[in-house]
């Protein structure tokens, strides 16, 4: 497996895999690999030819109180990681190299990019937006591969690819748990033994909701304040925010009728997670 620092060698090497009649499943990553990345990189493996991963933990979208500095990183154990996996080549650039200037153009995200995550972290989507047209722009992906762990970032990169045309299909691929629940996240290398164990909350807070929505609840006032009262019972957590949305165009709905999500944001201690659960409305 090769890995590549420099846009002209990974571009480069995408040209020629795609050139020899590969087709080019990417997978992008802020590294810190864990079980999560590693079943995209399966996935990937199971369907192309050519996998290319790319470790950037990319400045553009995170706010300025936000946790770049110390976002964790460990390149040499990710690249053994994706070695294992059977990627077929690392990308994992230097800031300076994936911006040489800060870009004077970026992507506007739109209304989508704006509400629940995007009114938390102003400026978060635009940032993503960009760095994966950018790398979607480099490795010329026929297909890339998402987690449902984040499935606004899902919808948000569905939509940039629909709305601008881009020639890659995105495929999501189901959160990776640990065996309490707790979706597995670089971040949650955070939490202390005591918030490891009270972030179960955010998790325990979804089932809630997809239960009761099996039992017949479809009135989400009720959902958010069960799911806002499992998070609230947990000391150490606070709620940034509580929601269900439809399925497919990810608005707030007031009743679930079909395919639904929820979503929870709360901080336990100082980390913010976040996580998000299917209901199966009728
Ligand atoms: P990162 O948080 O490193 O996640 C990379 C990919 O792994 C994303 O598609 C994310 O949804 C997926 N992922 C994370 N945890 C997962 C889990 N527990 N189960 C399944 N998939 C999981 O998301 C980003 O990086 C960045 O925003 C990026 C898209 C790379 C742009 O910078």
């Amino acid at each position: 497996m090769e890995v590549v620092k420099d846009r002209r060698s990974f571009r480069e090497a995408c040209q020629l895999a795609r050139a020899d009649g590969k087709e080019v499943g990417f997978v992008p990553t802020m590294g810190f690999l864990h079980e999560g990345h590693l079943s995209l990189v399966a996935r990937a493996r199971q369907d192309t030819a050519f996998v290319p991963v790319s470790i950037f933990v990319n400045p553009l979208q995170f706010g300025p109180s936000e946790d770049l500095a110390s976002y964790p990183r460990d390149l040499d154990r990710d690249v053994e990681l994706c070695e294992k996996e059977g990627a077929d080549l690392v990308f994992a650039p230097e800031p300076d190299e994936m911006y040489p200037a800060r870009p004077e153009v970026t992507i506007d995200p739109g209304p989508l990019g704006e509400r629940l995550e995007g009114a938390s972290r102003p400026g978060h989507f635009r940032g993503v937006c960009t760095v994966v047209a950018k790398l979607f722009g480099l490795a010329g992906p026929c297909r890339s591969y998402f987690g449902e762990k984040d499935a606004q970032q899902l919808a948000v990169i569905r939509r940039m690819v629909a709305d601008l045309e881009l020639p890659v299909e995105v495929v999501a691929c189901p959160t990776v748990r640990e065996p309490d629940g707790l979706a597995m996240s670089s971040r949650n290398t955070y939490l202390s033994g005591e918030e490891r164990r009270a972030a179960t909350c955010l998790y325990e807070a979804l089932a809630r909701a997809a239960w009761l929505v099996e039992g017949g609840e479809r009135d989400v006032l009720t959902l958010k304040a069960e799911m806002a009262k499992r998070i609230g019972a947990e000391a150490l957590a606070r709620v940034d925010y509580v929601a269900v949305v439809d399925e497919e165009t990810f608005q707030e709905v007031d009743v679930v009728r079909g395919p639904a999500r929820a979503l929870v944001a709360a901080r336990i201690g100082t980390t913010r997670l976040i996580d998000n659960l299917a209901l199966k409305g009728d």
